[in-house]
């Protein structure tokens, strides 16, 4: 064998071996990704400041959900009944000596009034996320559904249309668009992954339902 022919295949082996290692590594990164080696599942259970129904549910969707509503996306900042109940009494983490607990009686509840866009125009109300009495969240919404709003901001409840004249306080003017979601970060989370989204969904599911803030929602929603 010459010399050259010897690197050929010395070479050649070593880009095997090169692509051999580079897949194996991806595929380990992809599994992670999506199992319990996630950091962010462990972290996410625990964080959730309420007990949850893992029937039916894969756990490690609901552990990363609750990662993406708690730390990352604070869902219950906006979504609970506004900041004087966030916190449980004596543990407002901005009060001086107290550690954080949240209230899980006000918890992704909703209610929260952000006021009117512009004045005597309606109001804008976070709404409840929990799940209702038909074990769907947010007023009962599928999957599709909730994918279709955090994409699109589509208001399918329609609580504000655009006014067709003076403003009043079940709409809002132009230039809002009545049909989409105000103050709602979904331009933000629009471009989350479908497995992402599926995640949030699914703790949505399993985090415990109640009655919450929210004065647009029927009484024992929970069933
Ligand atoms: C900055 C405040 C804010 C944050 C943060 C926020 N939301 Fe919202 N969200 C709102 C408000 C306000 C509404 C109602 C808007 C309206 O009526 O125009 C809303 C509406 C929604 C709706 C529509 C509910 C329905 O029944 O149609 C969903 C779903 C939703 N939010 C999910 C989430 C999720 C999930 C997160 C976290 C990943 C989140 N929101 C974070 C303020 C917020």
């Amino acid at each position: 064998m010459t010399k050259n022919v010897w690197l050929k295949i010395t070479c050649t082996g070593a880009v095997v071996a090169a692509v051999f290692v580079y897949t194996s590594m991806s595929n380990t990164t992809h599994v992670k990704a999506d199992s319990d080696g996630d950091p962010r599942v462990q972290i996410g259970f625990s964080v959730a400041p309420v007990p949850l129904n893992l029937d039916d549910k894969k756990p490690e969707l609901v552990g990363l959900g609750s990662y993406l509503v708690n730390v990352a996306g604070d869902c219950n900042g906006c979504h609970s009944a506004g900041p004087m109940t966030e916190y449980l009494n004596g543990h407002n983490p901005y009060f001086l000596h107290q550690k954080k607990q949240l209230n899980p009686a006000t918890y992704l509840g909703g209610g929260r009034d952000f006021g009117a866009l512009i004045p005597n125009s309606a109001h804008i109300i976070s709404r409840n996320l929990t799940h209702d009495w038909t074990g769907r969240p947010e007023g009962g919404n599928t999957f599709h559904q909730f994918k279709l709003i955090i994409r699109t901001g589509v208001d399918l409840d329609h609580r504000h249309p655009n006014c067709t004249g003076a403003p009043n306080a079940n709409c809002i003017p132009a230039p809002f668009n009545g049909n989409l979601l105000q103050i709602m970060p979904w331009p933000n989370f629009q471009d989350l992954s479908d497995y992402d989204l599926r995640a949030i969904y699914e703790y949505l599911r399993a985090v415990p339902c109640i009655q919450g803030n929210d004065p647009a929602e029927p009484a024992h929603r929970c069933g």
